[in-house]
């Protein structure tokens, strides 16, 4: 049986989409919860139906971030569990794509997960115990055509997964990736399907056709995932990278 009870837990971009159904799920197997958003309103409105902590941050600035983990540990005294959720995206052709767009995927996708990690791990190690939960995608093990930039961010958090996984190790922290497939009613999804008219681009209900299991996910798809390897269900798991993708990526 999953032993989330009286854990402590952060999502970043909670405000939201996959992360708001992630803080949902674990504050449902009764952790406590602290809601990470740059949408501070957003968060305050996920953590209020929670009963969780609010922090409004973006995972960019690391001194922002470094607050956030103080108010965290001031109101919970530990923090047990990481999900590193909060990322964007950006499709369209590749030679359309500013380096602008490029550089900043880069530093929220990549530079965000590495910042929020470097303030929270050292708590974790403290405490010999850990779960850290970082989002990636199927495409950060494909390069798919019209997501470069993005790809190229994912396979970068799934090597600084793994990266982790094995530093960690020794301190009794697990860190694994969630690689979902085609997630929908989240607001990265809508503003795609935005681009992908935009660009003459496959739009979603073609793109579930090629799905084995013959449909697109929901966030809670994605969340009961999270709360397994949350749990000690998943304590000799490390280092792993979990296609989510009804079969649309098998590796
Ligand atoms: N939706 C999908 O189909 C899909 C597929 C694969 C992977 N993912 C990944 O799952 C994660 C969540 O995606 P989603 O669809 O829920 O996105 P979303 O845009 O719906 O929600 C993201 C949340 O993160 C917050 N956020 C963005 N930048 C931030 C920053 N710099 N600092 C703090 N908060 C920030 C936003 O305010 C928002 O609340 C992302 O990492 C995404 O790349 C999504």
């Amino acid at each position: 049986m999953y032993t989330l009870a009286g854990r402590v837990g952060v999502v970043t971009g909670g405000g939201g989409g996959i992360g708001r159904e992630i803080a949902r799920r674990l504050a449902g197997e009764g952790m406590a919860m602290a809601v990470l958003d740059r949408d501070g309103a957003a968060a305050r409105r996920v953590a209020a139906e929670l009963g969780g902590l609010a922090v409004s941050a973006d995972v960019t600035a690391a001194d922002e971030v470094a607050a956030a983990v103080d108010a965290i540990l001031a109101r919970y005294g530990k923090i047990e569990v990481l999900v590193n959720n909060a990322g964007i995206c950006w499709t369209g052709p590749a030679l359309d794509m500013p380096p602008e767009t490029l550089r900043t995927m880069l530093k929220v996708n990549v530079e965000g997960v590495f910042l929020v990690s470097r303030a929270i791990l050292p708590h974790m190690i403290a405490r010999r115990s850990g779960s850290v939960i970082n989002l990636a995608s199927w495409a950060g093990k494909t390069g798919n055509a019209y997501f470069a930039g993005y790809s190229a961010s994912k396979f970068a958090v799934i090597g600084l997964t793994q990266a982790l996984a094995r530093e960690m190790a020794p301190h009794g922290i697990r860190v694994n990736a969630i690689c979902p497939g085609i997630v929908v009613d989240t607001a990265m999804r809508a503003a795609l399907e935005a681009q992908q008219r935009q660009y003459g681009l496959p739009q979603t209900a073609e793109r579930e056709k090629l799905i084995p299991l013959g449909r697109v996910s929901v966030p809670d798809d994605i969340a009961r995932v999270a709360a397994f390897l949350a749990s000690d269900e998943a304590a000799y798991m490390t280092g792993e990278a979990i296609n989510l993708s009804g079969g649309l990526l098998m590796d």
